[in-house]
């Protein structure tokens, strides 16, 4: 083909992001990035996606660094190719809606600090979760990609991807990106979505991205680009392939063949290939190793490879794993109930622990997690589809139903949060967002920065590395990062529902102790998650008469809802049937037990104390 009439297809390069976060749990350095930056930078690509998603919390949990300085650095170096971050909409990085203030702030530091390209999704595909990070984008002069999350279901019709791109359109984006978080997305499936997105909003560009977890994501960009996509996300070779994006030089060479020129640099390609390769030795994780080039099962069940690995350890914890099948037949039902949420977090979790309690509790939503409640009643956003009336009446568990933007329940938060901090620990205005995001990190960063460098602790990723390489046959008590997210979540809201009108009486999540590893409740010395060295419940002979309370679950038993939160109920005290009496924490979630019966409850469990499905935790008479 003519170089001239040749078509320009673009490529963003997810090597500093979504390629370490999936297969290096996000722990790339901003110094390993410096040190290659600026070959990458003059390689020819269209972006370098290289913050968000992960990588601002673990920058300071796990590598003592400031996500900001990393970002001023990139830019520093990256003179010529825009940079580009994953927004989470009204989520920001975080796992909850954060206030419209903090948002706004949030968005006029990245944009000051050198991010180009924001492209902002949501998990639910509500717009009204991204209308105000796309707005204050807009405002503060950087590029607002608009986002589709791609899911399969009835609703999920090529018709509504195109209303909801349509939606946001209307918001001012810039581009719009299909995102395949679960690699899910066909050859076929994706022409057909393009080729109506290019039809309905011939003006927009179009960039396409997608994981290899099933193996297909390669052959998609193909028929994508074909349909009239102009983007494709990819990794350099090493850094790409089975959780993470289609190999680079290898899409270049695709499109070449088919008459498309990529601008990119074959040569600089592999210099920076080399670079990573070797980088790689001292950078991955023993516990990511192992993972599998291709994830088969996912064209059957499109239930992401992480989300399974997950329900895996929960049924493990329960001591049921053998009823895994049972539970990968109940998702999909789970989740139509739900109103087909895309299984992205956080709905992946909502979603897929409300499963396995459905199955473990031997009827379905006999046990109801409080993020489902939260879920039901419109906290995340609207769900893709209604939730059946009598189903969704039992769902929010007595919670009241919201149908406005969650945002707009949230006051300004901005104010408060600088008020929070101790203003030694505080160097600039940066410090009060990455402390909005995550307070307790980024707190426990602070501290650690304020040290004069000889007192400092060392760097958790480097004890963690050392720590693999000395037992890399033990697993369990490891951490995934998504494991990690599913403890945020708790906390989220709590900190959601404190700030919300009409609350619900049932006891907030409350993992504070479990995401910062400090035990201030747990007696048992239970301090990390994975862990229960807690002593056994009372003997169960010592049981006065009475109507038993029983566990639901093998957990832990406590008697309040969190670290200073007053008892649930006094021991001897009078309580009615149906009160929320104590608590059983299973599955890093705090189940309120209600009261069996009325009448004076005596407890039998100690708090803190590991309980087994079944166990007698207190009787009322
Ligand atoms: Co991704």
């Amino acid at each position: 083909m003519n170089k001239d009439t040749q078509k320009r297809i673009r490529i963003t390069d997810t090597t500093l992001r979504d390629a370490h976060q999936s297969l290096w749990a996000t722990r790339m350095r901003t110094d390993d990035i410096l040190q290659i930056a600026e070959t990458i930078d003059a390689a020819g690509y269209y972006s370098l996606e290289c913050w968000g998603g992960a990588t601002f919390d673990v920058c300071m949990r796990f590598l003592r660094e400031n996500p900001w300085e990393r970002l001023r650095q990139i830019k520093a170096v990256c003179k010529k190719t825009p940079l580009q971050m994953l927004l989470r909409g009204q989520n920001l990085l975080g796992y909850k809606h954060y206030p419209d203030d903090i948002v706004d702030r949030f968005v006029a530091l990245a944009c000051e600090n050198g991010m180009d390209i924001f492209r902002v999704f949501d998990a639910l595909n509500d717009p009204r979760n991204l209308e105000k990070a796309i707005a204050s984008v807009k405002k503060y002069g950087g590029h607002a990609q608009g986002t589709i999350s791609y899911t399969t279901s009835p609703v999920h019709t090529v018709e509504n991807y195109v209303k909801l791109a349509k939606e946001q359109e209307a918001m001012g984006i810039d581009s719009l990106a299909i995102k395949d978080m679960a690699g899910i997305l066909t050859p076929g499936a994706a022409r057909e979505l393009v080729g109506a997105l290019v039809k309905a909003l011939p003006e927009m560009p179009i960039q396409v991205h997608s994981h290899m977890t099933s193996g297909m994501a390669a052959a998609m960009y193909l028929a994508a680009v074909e349909a009239g996509a102009g983007c494709v996300d990819c990794a350099i070779s090493t850094m790409s392939s089975f959780s993470s994006q289609p190999p680079c030089e290898s899409m270049v060479t695709i499109l070449e063949s088919e008459g498309y020129d990529t601008g990119l640099d074959q040569e600089k390609l592999a210099k920076i290939n080399a670079y990573f390769r070797e980088l790689k030795a001292t950078r991955q994780p023993a516990s990511t190793a192992k993972v599998e080039p291709v994830d088969a099962g996912v064209l059957v069940h499109a239930i992401p490879g992480g989300m399974i690995s997950n329900l895996r350890s929960q049924l493990a914890q329960q001591g049921a794993l053998d009823r895994l099948p049972e539970v990968l037949a109940e998702l999909p039902k789970t989740r139509a109930d739900m109103g087909y949420p895309p299984l992205v977090t956080p709905t992946s979790q909502i979603v897929g622990v409300q499963s396995v309690l459905n199955v473990l509790a031997g009827k379905r939503y006999a046990m109801i997690t409080d993020e489902t409640k939260h879920y039901a009643a419109g906290y995340y956003g609207r769900t893709p589809a209604p939730i059946e009336k009598k189903l969704a009446k039992k769902l929010q568990g007595g919670l009241k139903p919201i149908t406005c933007r969650p945002a707009d329940l949230l006051k300004p938060g901005l104010a408060a949060a600088a008020r929070e901090i101790p203003a030694k620990l505080v160097q600039a205005e940066e410090d009060i967002l990455s402390y909005c995001l995550f307070p307790e990190v980024a707190l426990g960063y602070f501290k650690w920065r304020a040290q004069p460098e000889d007192a400092r602790d060392p760097i958790p990723a480097d004890v963690e590395m050392q720590k693999t390489a000395a037992a890399a046959s033990a697993d369990g008590a490891q951490v995934s990062p998504d494991d990690a997210k599913f403890v945020a979540i708790g906390k989220a809201f709590a900190a959601l529902m404190a700030t919300c009108t009409g609350g619900s009486g049932v006891p907030p999540l409350q993992t504070d102790a479990l995401q910062s590893g400090e035990t201030p409740l747990l007696p048992g010395g239970a301090s990390k998650i994975g862990e229960t060295p807690l002593p056994p419940a009372e003997p169960k002979d010592a049981a006065p008469k009475g109507t038993p309370v029983l566990a639901p679950l093998n957990g832990t038993f406590y008697r309040s809802a969190g670290p200073g939160k007053p008892e649930l109920a006094a021991d001897g005290a009078n309580v009615k049937a149906g009160d929320a009496v104590c608590i059983v924490e299973a599955m890093k979630l705090f189940n309120p037990i209600k009261a069996t019966a009325s009448g004076k409850i005596t407890f039998i469990a100690k708090h803190g104390a590991a309980v087994a499905k079944g166990d007698t935790i207190a009787v009322i008479a």
